[in-house]
């Protein structure tokens, strides 16, 4: 009462439900109800008990013929808890005969009081009667009702029989604008956070029509027992997202709900938000975002080809860190520089840098923290090149690598061959030459006396001068890389 038309497609999920209630052949009931679900309508209790048939019309303001799409309902499930007497948990699931193509509205969950508090502007639709007594409407009508508070309701039906439950009853009204009889079964629609409609009750009964004394009283769909009861009995796709960081695997799992025994049969999914459900299959897969941000990603449960059910939820991916090793470096062998992290990410969160300088991979374990370790090359031998890696982690534990080369260059030994000497002719001289080599490496020690004589390998050797003179004693170390140094000295040899 006091609606005004509804426009064609603004409420898709609205059906028109004809129901057959006498003995004679023929319906001879009008009732609304919701799409829930492709092949799911919800309605009232008290629109489907005692009932022996039912047709559905959905896709359609206008009721008078023709009307096309009609649906057969091959299932009802009226709520065990429903009381005639109360009309306490008056709510009923049909199954319709086929899918239908049209939008399902979404049922309000158990945690949405917020968006139904009273004075909250709810709105109502239906074919009911526009007034008291009257006709019924040929046309779709839509009106605002505002949500009345239980403690106000519950005064205004104090002296009624039944009471209205608070518990499983919620009102709506006020005095103008209400619905009225035909419009049972129908929607009362509350907008979410998200600013859509979504269902908070189905239109139950009232004492009379838009009467200022009494508000309209509506299945209370937010109470947690009527909730559960609707959320077991119709089919539905969610899912779990996984760790989302950009460039690495992010896993989905289906979380979809069908009340049928093996009720949904295969899974597909849009992980690239065109709108088509072709980028993975199966209930649980995954999918590796080049970028991070917001992205949409949609579920489609299958229960028979042609019959689904989706759903789109925004995953935000984490960008991962970029990170960088930096140039080649090289450290001489016994040698060590510090090594120099950078990396930056997306977010601007801080990183954490660990390196792995043991060269082995695959099995880099990063047991080096810090972004300026030192490399220290002690005992190694150069020439070599040695695999190197950095990883850099954000915060929310998404982490990047990247694998670096450090050239370890051979150094020549150090050569100390002694002082100066002076000695006599035709006597044994002794020399002995100190060499080391910040490597490994093993070293050779050649000596030449400068008289002619023939070079003469070893770290402590001995020598005859046959004449007087000055000589200049070289003695040459070479590492097993090729690395030599030369020393020299002087020895002055008297008769
Ligand atoms: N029981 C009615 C029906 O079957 C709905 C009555 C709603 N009454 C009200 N005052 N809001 O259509």
């Amino acid at each position: 009462m006091g609606g005004t038309p509804a426009s064609p497609g603004e409420y898709p999920a609205q059906g028109w439900l004809l129901v057959d209630i006498d003995p004679t052949p023929g319906f001879d009931a009008e009732c609304g109800g919701t799409l829930v679900a492709s092949r799911w309508f919800l309605t009232a209790a008290h629109c489907v008990v005692g009932a022996s048939a039912f047709t559905v019309l959905l896709g359609d303001t206008d009721v008078t013929e023709p009307n096309t799409d009609w649906y057969g309902v091959v299932g009802a499930q009226v709520n065990s808890a429903y009381n005639e007497i109360s009309q306490q948990n008056d709510v009923a699931m049909l199954k319709l005969s086929r899918p239908a193509p049209y939008q399902p509205l979404r049922v309000i969950g158990p945690n949405e009081s917020s968006s139904w508090a009273a004075g909250t502007v709810a709105r109502i639709i239906g074919w009911g009667t526009t007034e008291e007594g009257g006709n019924t409407s040929d046309v779709l009508l839509k009106a605002d009702v505002p949500i009345v508070a239980d403690s106000s309701c519950a005064n205004a039906y104090a002296l009624h029989a039944p009471p209205v439950d608070p518990n499983t009853m919620v009102c709506a009204g006020d005095g103008v604008h209400d619905t009225c009889q035909g419009d049972s079964g129908g929607p009362l629609m509350v907008r979410d956070a998200a600013g859509n409609w979504v269902l908070a009750g189905i239109t139950s009964w009232g004492e009379g029509c838009a009467r200022p004394e009494f508000p309209g009283v509506y299945t209370r769909l937010g109470s947690p027992a009527l909730n559960a009861w609707v959320a077991a009995h119709y089919p539905r796709a969610s899912f779990t997202v996984g760790a989302a960081n950009s460039g690495a695997p992010t896993n989905f799992t289906s979380t979809s709900f069908h009340p049928e025994p093996n009720g949904f049969v295969s899974f597909m999914w849009d992980f690239n938000g065109d709108g088509v459900y072709r980028d993975g299959a199966g209930a649980t897969t995954s999918w590796v975002f080049a970028d991070g941000g917001p992205h949409t990603v949609g579920l489609e449960a299958f229960s028979a080809p042609g019959d689904s059910q989706f759903v789109r939820q925004v995953v935000n991916v984490n960008w991962s860190p970029m990170v960088d090793a930096g140039p080649q470096r090289s450290v001489p062998e016994g040698g060590r520089i510090v090594l120099r992290a950078s990396g930056s990410d997306r977010e601007g969160q801080p990183l954490t840098y660990s390196w792995d300088l043991d060269g082995k991979p695959p099995e880099f374990d990063y047991k080096t923290p810090g972004p300026n370790p030192t490399y220290s090359a002690a005992r190694f031998d150069g020439p070599a090149k040695r695999a190197i890696s950095l990883q850099a982690c954000d915060p929310v534990g998404a982490c990047s690598r990247d694998s670096g080369v450090v050239r370890i260059t051979n150094v020549r030994p150090r050569v100390n061959a002694g002082p100066n000497r002076r000695v006599k002719r035709g006597t044994k001289v002794r020399f002995r030459v100190r060499a080391s080599d910040p490597g490994p490496d093993r070293l050779t020690a050649t000596w030449r006396f400068g008289d002619r004589t023939r070079p003469v390998r070893g770290f402590a050797v001995r020598h005859v001068f046959r004449r007087s003179g000055r000589y200049k004693v070289k003695v040459r170390v070479v590492d097993d890389d090729k690395g030599a140094r030369t020393d020299t000295l002087i020895v002055r040899v008297k008769r």
